[in-house]
């Protein structure tokens, strides 16, 4: 088990357009045990590597303790093939600590993604499921959360959060 170190905004990794996993061997299923690992210590409900500092296309997701019928997910290469609906809500990141937003997200998404072992799997996510998708896979192409504050926001939110940030 290995807890890794969580990049945090404005690291530059966080603003790369990750690259796709073509081999799954060994060192890429120790990562991505390890970013599991990451994502329970920091009590998250999804990470995905670009913030562990691997510009890769993996991301894991657990939302069990608010959607009961889910469990863990590991996808690799996650792309998003159908959405339907929007919805807002209050949204959060391990990469921006302290910080919250409300956010539009689809209200329903079908994800298809290759698993673990490397079989393809497609998923569809409805609440807080679909919103973690669409956070972790934007995280994939270089996107935070705070990329879709509108121009006043994310201005209040760069004067704050540079003044208040406990790291
Ligand atoms: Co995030």
């Amino acid at each position: 088990m290995s807890d890794l170190k969580i990049k945090t905004y404005p690291d530059k990794i966080l603003k790369k357009n990750a690259i796709q996993i073509t081999d799954i061997n060994g060192k890429i299923q120790t990562l991505i045990d390890n970013i599991v690992d990451t994502m329970y210590c920091a009590s998250g409900v999804g990470l995905a590597a670009p913030q562990v500092g691997e510009s890769k296309r993996i991301i894991v997701v657990d939302v069990s303790e608010i959607e009961k019928k889910c469990s863990l997910m590991i996808l690799l290469n996650p792309k998003i093939v159908y959405n339907e609906g929007e919805v807002v809500y209050e949204e959060g990141c391990l990469s921006v600590p302290q910080f919250k937003a409300e956010i539009e997200r689809y209200e329903r998404v079908f994800v298809k993604a290759i698993n673990r072992e490397g079989n393809p799997i497609e998923i569809e996510g409805t609440g807080l499921l679909s919103r973690a998708l669409q956070h972790e896979i934007d995280h994939l192409n270089g996107l935070l959360f705070i990329d879709k504050l509108n121009p006043a926001e994310r201005k209040l939110f760069e004067k704050t959060y540079r003044k208040c940030k406990i790291r």
